[in-house]
């Protein structure tokens, strides 16, 4: 079978999703764990963001390399759930949900709406298109960004708060389910399908507490 023809099959587009998943949470645990450094103090936040910033050229390849990832994630779920819908357009008369959950269920959805937080969020800390409270120009000078000043002020808004801890929760539900399926799909199981399943819930769970620490930490008045 040619490349192009098992990456058109069914299991084709579900590695493929789960490949670009894998490289998605791996840059998910990168930011949080850069991002965190805003509990050791500003002058370790804003040389993390200097030292990306410095990246330069190599900066714009990652950036292209996400984007191109997140294009593929999407567009092989896209093909994923609609093989599932042609394959059964009639309902089932009595829907029974078998080891399914909430999380798996809204995949769909969360996926959509993590896109949606993804672009706010790059518009409001990157660009500075969005800036609810006018705390991008204060703290972007000609001398560089305060990137600290920037996290710190705009958690002290409570609807930003509030839309970041919502996204988190979201996508830790998306990933809760996307973790536990990926290592399904490339024949990773090593244990039993119960301890498989605990993969992705244990995994977002670690996330959900760091992502959630830092809006709820700042606005709660934990980090000055
Ligand atoms: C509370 C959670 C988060 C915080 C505090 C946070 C913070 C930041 C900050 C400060 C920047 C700008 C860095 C700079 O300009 O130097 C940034 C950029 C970015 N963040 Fe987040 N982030 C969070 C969650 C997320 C999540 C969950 C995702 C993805 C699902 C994400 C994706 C991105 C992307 C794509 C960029 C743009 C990177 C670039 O092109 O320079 N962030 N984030």
């Amino acid at each position: 079978m040619s490349l192009s023809t098992y990456l058109k099959s069914s299991i084709g587009e579900k590695t493929l999703m789960a490949v670009t998943g894998i490289f998605l949470i791996l840059f998910v645990i990168g930011h949080m764990l850069g991002n965190l450094q805003v509990f050791v103090g500003p002058e370790y936040l804003n040389a993390y963001a200097a030292q990306l910033q410095n990246l330069g050229p190599l900066l714009w390849a990652i950036r292209l390399f996400l984007l191109t990832t997140m294009v593929i994630h999407i567009w092989a779920a896209a093909k994923v759930v609609r093989r599932s819908v042609t394959a059964r357009p009639v309902k089932y008369a009595m829907q029974k949900d078998v080891a399914t959950n909430f999380a798996a269920k809204t995949m769909l959805v969360s996926g959509g709406l993590i896109l949606v937080f993804v672009v706010y969020h790059v518009l409001h800390f990157t660009s500075g298109n969005i800036d609810p409270i006018g705390a991008f120009a204060d703290t972007h000078t000609e001398e560089g960004a305060d990137v600290y000043a920037m996290v710190v002020t705009s958690f002290q808004h409570l609807p930003t708060t509030i839309i970041y801890s919502l996204s988190m929760i979201l996508l830790c539900m998306h990933i809760s389910h996307g973790a536990s399926s990926l290592v399904q799909t490339l024949g990773w199981r090593r244990c039993s399908s119960n301890c498989t399943d605990k993969i992705g819930p244990v995994l977002a769970g670690f996330l959900l507490v760091g992502n959630l620490s830092i809006p709820l930490s700042i606005y709660f008045g934990l980090i000055p």
